[in-house]
């Protein structure tokens, strides 16, 4: 902070007292020397907001949200710092002069003439009876939300617009840069011309653009506005002025296509909605909506189309850290005719049947095929593999079942086809193969470590050296304590170079620590040490190849030879390489 900003901040904080304006959006009460009310900042029914007028700083008990004026002006309105201060200048008569603020007051140019703009389509709509008013009343928005989305109406003459804002005194550059008129033939026409306007509006409440609507059918049925300096479509979602809220609150939101899927969801009670607007979805978006809530509910339209952009647009908000959950709108071609149709009770159905996003991109790769041939099932195989590929082991081992469920292919072809045809054995890939609740089995008992694994860590604690050795072998410790057992042996060894059993037990769980003492009681291996490696390196060895062996017969099963002939060669042929490998470590 410089400190022209120091002296505006310090004259902001003498000027104005927090409680007033806190007051204006907080019912507060006075209790003893503070004044209390419910958190604007998180839902609560009883009050944990308090403000402190002596120390002009508010805290809330619940949420953990405290700071001065500033910072309440900030996350009230969602404004940068910098924001907040030229707001509560503003308020409060104190001169900030130029410099910093400049580029805010260049901006603030460009949202006066949005503005103007937008009170001269929202007084056309509301004036006298006009086509946009029935055609929004046709389409069953009633006053209301009408309002509150600042509806308004171009009309059908050239210049209506035009000649307002320049009896008004506005700069034609600035007309043109916001996409409100055009020149042509050395004259000046409204670009929106017949048709509903919606007004987009910042989370600032600023208005940045506008989108109209060609009133019935007729092209382009959307008009929008272009970017400009003070409209950045990739960073902008429709209505989060008005529904950030109801999204922080709901913690989800529901993303659509559309200004009319919004609005009208809206009208009809679902109000934690926001739209990109039919762009496909940015990481400028998603970011955005992040500050909201991490749960993301994609609603777009029921066509191909609208199922692509759902699919491009997970995988972005999946990268901005969302969960994501896809809904499918039925019997309809999007929200606002669904919810129009059906109520909100039944879309509410819908919300809570939306799927996870893998869920999603399993069921779109199994519709576009036909599952009841082989062919279909191949390819089904290949594009459900690639998608699970992308999980971590143990999302995988999930989807791997619920796919086999689901599809009746067996568990093993998908194992196999998701790890990729190869006999190299990798270590993750037996990670996720290798079950350990055996059939017969309780989950207790296959918690126990088991022999192999007793063996190496009780190598391993006699001589170190073995640590290395057994690396190789992993995946052997496929019960929970042995491979906890295992990892702390690991990292003692990385800090001291050694392994002190009483070290080693002092950082295990009192579960873990008993199973190590049963090792170190029972597991006698006195002058073998060799030996009972060499034994259990080749039981291990056997066994991935005995689990791919399995795999690959069973991929064999499906593959139906006359169809894919290559896929059945190749199987064969590693079939014969496995079985031929197992000859030679069984002479081990
Ligand atoms: N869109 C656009 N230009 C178009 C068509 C669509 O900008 N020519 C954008 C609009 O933001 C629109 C969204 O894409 O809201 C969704 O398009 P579409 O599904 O075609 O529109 P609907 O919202 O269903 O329109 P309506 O219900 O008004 O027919
Ligand atoms: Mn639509």
């Amino acid at each position: 902070m410089n400190s022209r900003t120091e002296n505006i901040v310090e004259e902001i904080q003498a000027k104005c007292n927090i409680v007033d304006v806190i007051g204006r959006h907080v019912k507060l009460k006075k209790t003893g020397s503070n004044y209390k009310g419910l958190c604007p900042f998180h839902n609560e029914k009883t009050p944990s907001f308090v403000v402190s007028e002596e120390k002009q700083i508010f805290t809330c008990f619940g949420c953990g949200a405290k700071g001065s004026v500033i910072k309440f002006v900030e996350l009230i309105n969602n404004f940068t710092f910098m924001e907040a201060v030229s707001n509560l200048a503003e308020e409060y008569n104190i001169d900030t002069g130029a410099g910093i603020f400049d580029n805010e007051k260049k901006r603030s140019i460009y949202y006066e003439v949005n503005k103007k703009a937008a009170v001269f389509f929202y007084r056309a709509f509301r004036g006298n009876m006009n086509p946009a008013l029935s055609y929004m009343a046709g389409r069953g928005i009633d006053d209301a939300t009408l309002k509150k989305f600042g509806v308004g109406y171009a009309d059908a003459a050239w210049d209506s617009l035009y000649s307002y804002l320049k009896a008004d005194g506005a700069d034609e550059d600035v007309l043109t840069e916001l996409g409100l008129i055009s020149v042509g033939k050395g004259k000046h026409f409204d670009k929106f011309r017949g048709r509903v306007i919606f007004p987009i509006i910042n989370t600032r409440s600023k208005i940045i653009g506008f989108g109209g609507r060609i009133l019935g059918s007729g092209e382009p049925k959307y008009l929008n506005s272009q970017d400009s300096k003070i409209y950045h479509k990739k960073d902008n979602l429709y209505a989060l002025n008005i529904t950030r809220q109801d999204i922080a609150k709901e913690e989800q939101a529901i993303l659509v296509e559309g200004y009319m899927d919004v609005i009208s969801l809206y009208r009809h009670g679902v109000k934690n909605v926001t739209a990109s607007l039919g762009t496909a979805l940015t990481d400028g978006q998603a970011g955005i909506l992040k500050r909201y809530t991490n749960n993301v509910v994609i609603a777009y339209d029921s066509d191909a189309a609208g199922r692509a952009a759902a699919l491009r647009g997970m995988d972005i908000l999946r990268r901005a850290g969302c969960s994501v959950k896809v809904l499918r709108v039925k019997n309809a071609k999007d929200p606002d005719e669904f919810v129009k149709a059906y109520g909100k009770e039944s879309f509410l159905k819908l919300v809570s049947e939306a799927v996870p996003m893998i869920d999603f991109k399993l069921m779109v790769e199994r519709e576009s095929v036909d599952m009841d041939t082989t062919e279909g099932r191949l390819k089904f195989l290949k594009s459900a593999a690639s998608v699970i590929r992308s999980l971590s082991p143990v999302e995988a081992e999930v989807y791997i079942k619920k796919t086999a469920d689901e599809t009746g292919i067996s568990e093993g072809a998908i194992r196999g086809e998701v790890q990729g045809g190869s006999l190299a054995v990798k270590r993750d890939t037996i990670a996720i193969r290798r079950n350990p609740v055996r059939s017969g089995e309780t989950q207790a008992d296959s918690d126990m470590p088991e022999m192999v694994e007793k063996y190496f860590i009780r190598l391993i604690l006699i001589d170190a050296s073995y640590l290395k050795r057994t690396r190789e072998y992993e995946e052997a410790f496929t019960s929970p304590a042995a491979y906890r057992i295992y990892s702390n042996m690991k990292l003692l060894y990385e800090e001291d170079k050694e392994i002190d059993y009483r070290k080693l037990a002092d950082t295990l769980d009192e579960y873990d620590k008993k199973a190590l003492k049963d090792i170190v009681e029972n597991i006698k291996i006195a002058d073998k040490e060799e030996s009972v490696f060499a034994e259990c390196a080749r039981t291990v060895t056997l066994s991935a190849l005995a689990a791919r062996e399995d795999e690959v017969l069973r991929m064999l099963t499906l593959t139906d030879e006359d169809e894919n002939r290559d896929k059945a060669e190749q199987l064969s042929r590693e079939l014969l390489v496995i079985q031929k490998k197992k000859k030679e470590v069984k002479g081990w």
